[in-house]
């Protein structure tokens, strides 16, 4: 499979037709967590594709360990060689899963995501978008990965913990009403370069 290698100011990433396209903004992870990250956290990545947010978390904080899954084989296999290139195989282990279907150990401290988010009812506007289906589009508006995420995820965080998820701007309200369903609060939404709410962090502290 024919590769490119794109570059960010910390890292850079080998990229095939087959997996999802890391998008510019993935530096928006590591500031989300900037404040609230402590020495030794426990991070699950769900849904790495090329392992960019993983590898992006991995280059700004030290002390810590990562499992990033994704139900993709190729996208596990190029996020590995990543990983390698980038000196950070030590630090995050893959792993094949469906979601939280392979998930053994019981608890983190973040579960970061960028899932699929897009409603299929868009697709229209997203005719350039080269991405694996797969990568892209959820059921249910768009949401219906984003809710798996919250429902199972509680399950797997520490007390005082989070889930970071990435969603379109306008799910931000959807998100935060939904969240409390499984006693998880909305503390901040990060914005991307555009100025629209991308990244959401959820807590799960009283
Ligand atoms: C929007 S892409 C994000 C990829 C990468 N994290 C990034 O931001 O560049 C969503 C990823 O979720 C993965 N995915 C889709 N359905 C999944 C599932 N049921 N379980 C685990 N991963 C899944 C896709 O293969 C894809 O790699």
């Amino acid at each position: 499979m024919k590769s490119n290698i794109i570059e960010f100011e910390k890292f850079k990433l080998k990229t095939t037709k087959d997996v999802f396209f890391p998008r510019d903004d993935i530096e928006i992870f590591p500031r989300a967590l900037k404040n609230i990250i402590k020495i030794d956290s426990k991070i699950l990545e769900l849904g790495t594709g090329t392992g960019a947010i993983s590898i992006a978390i991995a280059k700004n904080f030290n002390n810590i360990k990562i499992v990033a899954t994704d139900i993709n084989s190729s996208a596990l296999r190029i996020a590995k060689e990543n990983a390698i290139i980038n000196k950070v195989d030590k630090i995050i282990d893959f792993k094949k899963s469906n979601w939280f279907s392979k998930i053994e150990e019981n608890k983190f401290d973040f579960i970061v995501s960028n899932p699929p988010y897009l409603s299929k009812k868009n697709s229209k506007y997203y005719t350039e978008l080269t991405d694996p289906e797969n990568s892209l589009y959820a059921k249910n508006n768009g949401l219906d990965d984003i809710y798996k995420i919250f429902e199972l995820g509680v399950n797997y965080l520490n007390k005082n913990s989070y889930i970071v998820i990435e969603h379109s701007h306008n799910q931000t309200l959807t998100l935060k009403d939904h969240s409390k369903k499984y006693n998880l609060r909305l503390l901040k939404s990060e914005k991307d370069i555009l100025g629209f709410n991308r990244v959401s962090i959820f807590s799960n502290s009283v």
